[in-house]
């Protein structure tokens, strides 16, 4: 049997019909599609199948349980789960399992993230600026904020010593793949910083970029761990 890498995918929504879609314009073979009428549990996989997993929060721990149980190295997109996060790690390391999650794929939200933590730095020493988040997505996504709003929110409270929560705003519109803003206000300016993703295949390549470097590796990951052994 062939152990060359090849997409499980599990969750078939729109983030799992856009990752099929890029996995087979880069030539990538998608063995298996699992939704939510699927039993996971007496599911066969076969060698180099990499699972990748966009679901809903009530479901994504035991999916990822369900994997780990049969050795399949895992990729998490789901978002809205991160309070268990410590039972997953502890999951993770009972089985000696592969997995990475990332509450956003898109490698320009990263670049984002970094540009917000050079900024937040520096406005630490101008208390004139008032710092806030907005975050937009289409009607369908449940949780919010988004988990990038969270990951923004936890930047600046790490590196503004008088703010300790960041104030939020959050909209749900027609079919927004994902908008978020910060402002940097002061009475004289603002300082505005953007990440908008123009469609879904900024998530989906990095996901299946990231499955492709967990395949042959063991350990409880995050997609920094990628994006420094890359850039
Ligand atoms: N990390 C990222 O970069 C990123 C990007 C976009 C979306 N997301 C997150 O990914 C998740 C999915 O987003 P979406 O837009 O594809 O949602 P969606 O509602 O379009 O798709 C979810 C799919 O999961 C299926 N599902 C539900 N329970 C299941 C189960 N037990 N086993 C297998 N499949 C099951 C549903 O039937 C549905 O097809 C959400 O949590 C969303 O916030 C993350």
């Amino acid at each position: 049997m062939s152990d060359t890498f090849k997409i499980a995918l599990i969750g078939c929504g729109k983030m799992g019909l856009e990752i099929e879609k890029q996995a087979q314009s880069l030539g990538l073979e998608i063995s298996q599609k699992i939704d939510h009428q699927h039993d996971l549990a007496s599911t066969t996989f076969r060698p180099g199948e990499v699972a990748i997993e966009f679901t809903t929060p009530e479901s994504c721990i035991s999916n990822i349980e369900h994997l780990l149980q049969k050795n399949i190295p895992i990729i998490c997109g789901t978002t809205g789960w991160y309070e268990q996060i410590d039972d997953v790690r502890h999951l993770v390391e009972k089985h000696g399992g592969s997995f990475l999650y990332a509450s956003n794929f898109s490698i320009g939200v990263h670049l984002f993230w970094q540009t917000l933590d050079f900024l937040s730095k520096k406005i630490n020493d101008f208390p004139q600026y008032d710092v806030r988040a907005q975050e937009t997505h289409h009607i369908y996504k449940k949780d919010q904020p988004s988990g990038t709003a969270k990951t923004c929110q936890h930047i600046i409270e790490q590196n503004i010593d008088r703010i300790t929560h960041l104030p939020t705003e959050s909209f749900r519109q027609g079919e927004v793949f994902g908008d978020h803003h910060l402002f940097f206000e002061s009475a004289v300016d603002c300082i505005e910083i953007n990440h908008k993703a123009k469609s879904r295949a900024g998530f989906a390549l990095g996901a299946i970029a990231c499955a492709q470097w967990i395949a042959d590796k063991k350990g409880f990951f995050n997609i920094d761990h990628y994006l420094q052994e890359k850039y």
